[in-house]
């Protein structure tokens, strides 16, 4: 005998309320973003990823039906307008219109005040023009009852914190901040939520490479050394799957009254 519905799965089901909804998630083709595309299969979402990494993108996604979850894959770069515009307009027929969003790309660019022209605009292009252009194509598209949208936008502890030679990245991910305040009150009369997540070091295959290649780190030495994982209260770095998490629930109904705010994921780094 199959498994029996009972009260408590639709309790779930009624208080997440993310089954059935189509999510757009751009940057989802790797680390952070793969890992919330899952979870938000997993919450019986269809997610429509853009990402510029056609290789990446064809692979999770290939990856990812396999597992008989249904995720297409719009390959573009968030600041080209165009591409933004194509992205929504290929939701596959028969998928409910988007009222999910999650802005994960963004621009890795780390200097100084030695900054040229070219680097401030790949730093924040991504980061910002193309989290507006993204934002501004999926209200476009909400369905006249937009009741439930949300969209969550990716900050980090640098949007809070001066970090030496970051930075070009840290005013990037400050001006996040300000962007999610300001399109959660424009967006608030039509009861769609904004908010974004400020994660630590997430343990991803970049940040794997840099530790090793640079600092010849593996993760449990990296974590135990003060200045890597130690500086995290938890004393270690996250796993992708946890800032998955909480980017669920603040998509969720359970997160109805949070608008307009930031909620740091950090393993306690922000409050010492
Ligand atoms: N990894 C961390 O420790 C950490 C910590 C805090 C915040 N963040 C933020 O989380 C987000 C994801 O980071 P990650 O470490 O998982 O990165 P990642 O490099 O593993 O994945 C980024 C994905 O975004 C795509 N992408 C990049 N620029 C794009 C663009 N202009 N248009 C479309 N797609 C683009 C890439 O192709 C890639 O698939 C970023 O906003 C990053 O700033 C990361």
């Amino acid at each position: 005998m199959g498994h029996r519905k009972g009260a408590g799965d639709d309790m779930n089901t009624l208080e997440r309320g993310l089954a059935g909804r189509t999510a757009v998630v751009t940057g989802g083709a790797q680390g952070i973003g793969a890992a919330v595309v899952a979870r938000l299969c997993a919450e019986g979402c269809r997610v429509l990823v853009l990402d510029k990494s056609a290789e990446h993108g064809r692979s999770a996604v290939k990856d990812w039906r396999e597992h008989g979850h249904e995720v297409a894959l719009a390959v573009g770069d968030v600041v080209d307008e165009d591409a933004v515009r194509a992205a929504f307009a290929g939701v596959p027929a028969g998928w409910p219109a988007p009222t999910l969003l999650v802005n994960l790309a963004a621009g890795f660019v780390f200097k100084g005040l030695d900054a040229t022209p070219q680097d401030w605009q790949a730093a924040l292009a991504p980061t910002i023009v193309g989290l507006s252009l993204v934002t501004r194509e999926f209200v476009a598209a909400l369905p006249p009852d937009a009741a439930g949208a949300a969209i969550v936008n990716m900050a980090s502890i640098s949007a809070h914190i001066a970090q030496s030679g970051y930075l070009t990245y840290n005013t990037g991910k400050s001006a996040v901040l300000g962007f999610t305040r300001c399109a959660a009150q424009e967006l608030a009369p039509r009861g769609v939520r904004v908010n974004s997540v400020s994660p630590g070091t997430v343990w991803n295959a970049n940040n794997e490479r840099y530790h090793r290649e640079a600092l010849g780190l593996d993760r449990a030495t990296a974590e135990a050394a003060p200045e890597h994982g130690g500086k995290f209260l938890l004393r270690r770095f996250a796993d992708p799957e946890e800032i998955a998490a909480p980017i669920a629930f603040l998509l969720s109904a359970e997160a109805g009254f949070i608008t307009g705010t930031d909620l740091p994921v950090d393993g306690g780094y922000l409050a010492v």
